[in-house]
C-alpha cells in the first residue's frame, strides 16, 4: 500500500465535490480512514522516498563499524536533498577489503567511504586517483563511475537507459580539506603564518601535519611518542615544503594552535597526550582535539581551563563526509543538517549521551 501516493492524491486531485464524497466516506468508514488518508502529512523527511528498485545505496567500510555516526550523517544529507539513497555501514575485514571495493562496482553502488583500517590499503585497490589521493597518500572516499561511448567518465547512477562500457573505482581523499576547514570555521584560525604544536604522527597526524604545511604555517613542532615515525614526517615535510620551518619536540613560547592527533582521551583512564613539564598548554593561543567521543577530552578541558580556545573533531567528521556527498552527488552538501544529525547520533538528543 503506497500511503505517500494516497495522501498526495488527496491533497492535489481531489476537487471539493469529491472531497465532499470523501468526508461523507470517512463519517461511514470512520476516523481511521481519515487518519490514512492523511498518513502522510506529518512524516519526517527521512521516511520522505521510500525504499524502492530506484534507490542507490552508499556504505562505509570499516572494521570495526559499529560506531560509525556516517549513516545518521550522511542519510539526514540524502534526505534533505530529496535523493532516493541509502547509506549503510559494512563491516569488511581488511583481506577482503579489494573483494568489497569490486563488488561494489558489480553492484554499481553510488560510492563508498572507507576508515579504518582501510584508508591506505585501498590506494592499492581503487582503479583511478583524484589529485588529493596523491597529495596524502590515502582513500576515504570512493565514487564508482562507468565510461560513456565517448570515452568519459561518469557517476555510475547517471546510466539508466545506457549501459557503461567500463566501470571503475576511483579513490579520493576529503581528510585533509576537512582538518582546515574544522580549524577555519570551528576556532577561526588563520594557518598561513601560524606557529602550531601538533601531538601525534600516526596516520591522521601525518595527514595533518603535511596539510598545515601545505597551508603555509610558519613553524611546526611536532611530537610523537614513537619519536622515529616524527622525524620521518618532519622529513617528508622537509623535502616538499621547504618554507615550512619544521622542528621535533616541544616549542618554546607562545603557539597560535596545538592539536592532539593521539588517541590519548578515547578512554577515560589515558593520560594527556603531552608532557606537561616541558609545555603547558597556556602557551596555546587554540587547542583542537581530533577525538570528538567524548566531547571534551581532559586534554580540552585543561585547555578551556587554562584560556584556550577550544574545538573538538566533531567539524573533522563533519567536513569529510560533506566533501564525500558533493563528490558523489554534484550537489552542495547540507551541512548544517548533517551536522544536527551527527550531534544527536553522537551526544545524544540533549547533547548528553
Ligand atoms: P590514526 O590513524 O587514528 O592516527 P594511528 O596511526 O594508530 O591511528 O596513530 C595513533 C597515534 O596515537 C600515534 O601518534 C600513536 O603514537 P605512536 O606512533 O608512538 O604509536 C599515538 N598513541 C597511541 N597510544 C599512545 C600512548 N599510549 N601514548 C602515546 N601516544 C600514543
Amino acid at each position: 500500500m503506497n500511503f505517500g501516493s494516497v495522501s498526495k492524491m488527496s491533497r492535489l486531485d481531489v476537487g471539493s465535490g469529491e472531497m465532499e464524497a470523501v468526508e461523507v466516506l470517512v463519517h461511514v468508514l470512520g476516523f481511521e480512514l481519515w487518519r490514512w488518508l492523511n498518513y502522510n502529512h506529518g512524516v519526517p523527511d527521512e521516511f520522505a522516498s521510500p525504499i524502492n528498485a530506484s534507490t542507490r545505496i552508499c556504505a562505509v567500510y570499516g572494521f570495526p563499524i559499529r560506531h560509525s555516526a556516517s549513516p545518521a550523517m550522511q542519510n539526514a544529507g540524502f534526505a534533505a536533498l530529496g535523493l532516493n539513497w541509502r547509506y549503510v555501514a559494512c563491516e569488511v575485514a581488511p583481506e577482503t577489503l579489494r573483494a568489497a571495493i569490486e563488488g561494489a562496482k558489480t553492484m554499481r553502488l553510488v560510492g563508498m567511504n572507507l576508515t579504518v583500517p582501510h584508508k591506505l590499503l585501498a590506494v592499492d585497490f581503487v582503479d583511478a586517483f583524484d589529485e588529493s589521493v596523491k597529495n596524502w597518500g590515502a582513500v576515504n572516499t570512493v565514487r564508482i563511475e562507468g565510461r560513456d561511448k565517448n570515452g568519459t567518465w561518469l557517476p555510475i547512477y547517471e546510466f539508466t537507459d545506457a549501459q557503461p562500457d567500463k566501470i571503475r573505482a576511483q579513490g579520493f581523499n576529503t581528510d585533509a580539506e576537512a582538518i582546515t576547514r574544522s580549524l577555519n570555521e570551528d576556532l577561526g584560525i588563520q594557518l598561513a603564518g601560524a606557529r602550531v604544536l601538533l601531538l601525534g604522527a600516526g596516520g591522521a597526524g601525518r595527514v595533518a601535519a603535511l596539510k598545515l604545511a601545505a597551508e603555509n604555517v610558519a613553524e611546526l613542532f611536532l611530537v610523537n611518542r614513537t619519536h622515529s615515525k616524527a622525524s620521518a614526517v618532519a622529513a617528508e615535510i622537509r623535502r616538499r615544503h621547504m618554507n615550512v620551518k619544521i622542528q621535533v619536540g616541544y616549542p618554546r613560547g607562545e603557539v597560535d594552535l596545538c592539536i592532539n592527533a593521539t588517541s590519548l582521551g578515547l578512554s577515560p583512564n589515558d593520560p594527556l597526550p603531552f608532557d606537561n613539564k616541558q609545555f603547558s598548554l597556556r602557551q596555546a593561543m587554540a587547542v583542537y582535539d581530533m577525538i570528538y567521543r567524548p566531547a571534551e577530552t581532559p586534554f580540552l578541558a585543561m585547555a578551556k581551563a587554562g584560556g584556550s580556545r577550544i574545538a573538538n573533531g566533531l567539524g573533522m567528521l563533519l567536513y569529510q563526509g560533506a566533501k564525500s556527498l558533493e563528490i558523489w552527488s554534484g550537489k552542495t552538501a547540507p551541512v548544517a543538517v548533517m551536522r544536527e544529525a551527527l550531534v544527536k547520533n553522537i551526544y545524544g538528543a540533549n547533547g548528553s549521551k
